[in-house]
């Protein structure tokens, strides 16, 4: 919920002519920019070398719904990409596994790729109890007919969002170690999926983040706001 039309604007403008201006970045990563519902069509129009997500879907497929936004509406538009489950729809929206799940399916059913997010509250980390927390989130929040092809998971501490405190390395090979061993017990494709990691990625760093095993990306939030810090991760994937 940051930022205006004008800005979204020129965000993606910005961000599009410096991937153009190195081809390079744009082979080595697939980006997706997900900005808030009401600029989505105007970042649709600029958006080239970016593919379009969304912050949010509702688990309905129409109708009387006042407020929500449905799969339909997203794909119609051109939007290939959902996060779901973020911790501050966990948190402020109250939103339970079930209910990501119930979203994933109606995402899917449209053909989008969603971006399940799951992560420990600061207390939990300090209960030792992580694995516990991410493991039954990923057990619930993941719908049937999951697949590498349309579920991409992103290991978002919620500790780290927005906090300038990053999980260690260390921590970061670990817990996402644990989610593909999750995957693996359910998906034969498990080796497949991408596994980001989100909470106060920034270019400083992003290298050493994506050297760990299993990190396939990031999930970015204020560093993306800047054209400049969102491809000085990049250039590190
Ligand atoms: P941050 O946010 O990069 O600002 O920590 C991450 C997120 O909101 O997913």
């Amino acid at each position: 919920m940051n930022g205006d039309l004008a800005g979204a604007l020129s965000l993606i403008k910005d961000i599009e002519g410096k991937i153009t201006a190195d081809m390079s970045v744009l082979k080595a990563c697939d980006f997706v920019v997900c900005p808030p519902f009401v600029h989505l069509s105007t970042v649709k129009e600029h958006a080239k070398a970016c593919t379009l997500g969304a912050q949010d879907v509702s688990e309905k497929p129409n109708g009387a719904v006042t407020g929500d936004i449905s799969g339909a509406m997203l794909a119609n538009i051109g939007v290939h990409y959902v996060i779901l489950g973020h911790s501050e729809r966990r948190q402020f929206h109250k939103e339970a596994d079930e209910l990501v799940a119930a979203k994933a399916l109606a995402a899917h059913a449209h053909g989008l790729v969603t971006i399940v997010c799951v992560g420990e509250t600061e207390s939990e980390r300090e209960a030792g109890i992580q694995n516990d927390v991410v493991g039954k989130q990923l057990a619930g929040s993941l719908a049937a007919g999951t697949s590498h092809k349309n579920t991409v998971i992103a290991y978002e501490p919620v500790w780290a969002i927005g906090t300038g405190k990053t999980a260690t390395p260390e921590d970061v090979r670990a817990m996402h170690a644990f989610i593909r061993g999750e995957l693996v017990s359910k998906y034969a494709d498990a080796q497949d999926f991408r596994i980001l990691y989100g909470g106060s990625v920034k270019p400083s760093n992003a290298a050493e983040i994506f050297a760990v095993e299993h990190v396939n990306g990031a999930l970015i939030g204020g560093a993306s706001l800047k054209a400049e810090d969102f491809l000085g991760i990049a250039v590190c994937c």
